[in-house]
């Protein structure tokens, strides 16, 4: 097929990254295709942040993001950064609220921030082309890319195809191949904000505790997360354990401390009558103070504590361990941990050092963020990024 149209710009994926890179292009006066294989763009966005889109992130910085080269995300954050965001989302008249921890969602629907993408891809003229698939991408003079609408031409491309998490929204491997054709190296890939599982003998104890939910401290070798812990019918989810879950190596113990802001000194002086169990309802569902009593304490009136016991209690309390025996996998990741080794690009561009002209933005770059619109930010700024150098 001969070439149907030429574009300063090609970009691939219209998720939150493309649909942004194509935006701030068409700012600069670039003439844009967006190409998304799926039916319609920015999937992820619409299911985000339970349907309400957690947008960004008030506090968002390098350190809350994951990256073999925890540098690498600097200059792009600092340049478009989560107040840039907001006074866009404020430009549309966006409701929004903070929901805690910094973490900004839309009052209504996640559906706002795509239609204000698109409201601002017509804007400047992004040509948007969906239910496009890509058949091959290559660089002569120009890249070209065949795909089942056509092929096209243009002096630059930008991969924006995100990581493998939740293929049945469209992700796919697709960005990390067209790595590997130009030689670019990638980082080991792995999901992560993802549910872990448990092993049978944990579950049995922990059956009758699904959708039972816990204020903990969750920690591994490296990092502790304050955040609820919630038992599942497969093992452990809630934004402590997908924080965690990010950084735990295999087989790694998990370390959780079930009553952070306490530390049972109370029980070793006391004179009360009333079971430890009975006590402990002060602080944890009753479903869960019945499975401490029956796997891991004996209870017995709070008075009969001596010193040596109460520190047993406590320890079990603030040293509680479990091992994961994996976790729940690409269909239920939010994000892909791993992706285009950073060392390949130039993180004031993002374009790849070894392929003049070609660019990588958005989760499919080896840059993850934590759970709390840090992704969506990393997504905003390297499309900014990479639009801002093309
Ligand atoms: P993204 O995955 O958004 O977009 C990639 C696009 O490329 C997709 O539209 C895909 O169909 C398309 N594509 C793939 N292969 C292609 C090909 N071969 N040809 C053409 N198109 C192709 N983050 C956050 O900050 N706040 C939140 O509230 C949430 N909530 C959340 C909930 C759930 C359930 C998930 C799964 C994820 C989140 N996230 C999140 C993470 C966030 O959605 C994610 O990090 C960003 O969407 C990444 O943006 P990208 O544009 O890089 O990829």
């Amino acid at each position: 097929m001969s070439i149907v149209s030429n574009y300063d710009v090609i970009i691939i994926g219209a998720g939150a990254a493309g649909l942004f890179c194509a935006i701030e292009a068409g700012k600069r006066k670039k003439s844009v295709l967006l190409i998304e294989h799926e039916e319609k763009v920015g999937k992820k966005i619409l299911i985000s942040g339970g349907g309400r889109c957690n947008f960004t992130n008030l506090y968002a910085s390098s350190e809350n993001y994951i990256s073999q080269n925890p540098h690498f995300c600097k200059s792009a954050l600092a340049r478009y950064t989560q107040h840039d965001f907001i006074e866009l989302i404020e430009k549309h008249n966006i409701a929004y609220h903070e929901k805690k921890l910094g973490q900004l969602f839309c009052d209504s629907a996640s559906k706002q921030i795509v239609n204000m993408l698109l409201v601002e891809c017509e804007k400047v003229g992004v040509d948007i082309k969906v239910d496009c698939s890509v058949k091959s991408v290559e660089k002569k003079n120009n890249f070209v890319v065949k795909t089942n609408l056509g092929d096209f031409e243009s002096g630059a491309v930008v991969i924006a195809s995100g990581g493998l998490s939740i293929p049945k929204m469209g992700a796919t491997s697709f960005g990390y191949k067209i790595a590997e054709q130009f030689g670019i190296k990638l980082t080991k890939t792995k999901p992560a904000l993802v549910p872990l599982l448990l092993s049978k003998e944990d579950l049995q104890k922990f059956k009758n505790l699904s959708g039972v939910s816990i204020d903990t401290v969750v920690s591994n070798n490296e990092v502790s997360f304050r955040e609820n812990i919630l038992f599942t019918h497969k093992g452990l989810s809630g934004p402590a354990i997908l924080q965690i879950s990010s950084y735990l190596k295999d087989e790694e113990e998990l370390k959780i401390d079930l009553i952070p802001d306490r530390d049972l000194s109370e029980i070793k002086n006391s004179t009360e009558k009333i079971e430890l169990k009975t006590y402990l309802k002060n602080f944890f569902a009753e479903r869960f103070t019945s499975v401490l009593s029956e796997n891991y304490l004996k209870s017995k009136p709070l008075y009969q504590y001596n010193e040596k016991e109460t520190e047993v209690v406590k320890n079990l309390l603030k040293n509680f361990t479990l091992n994961a025996i994996g976790d729940e996998g690409y269909e239920k990741a939010e994000v892909t941990l791993g992706g285009v080794d950073t060392d390949e690009l130039s993180s004031k561009t993002m374009m790849a050092k070894k392929a003049v002209g070609l660019f990588f933005i958005g989760e499919v770059v080896d840059v993850t963020g934590w759970l709390g619109g840090y992704n969506f930010q990393w997504a905003w700024s390297s499309g900014h990024a990479a639009a801002t150098s093309l």
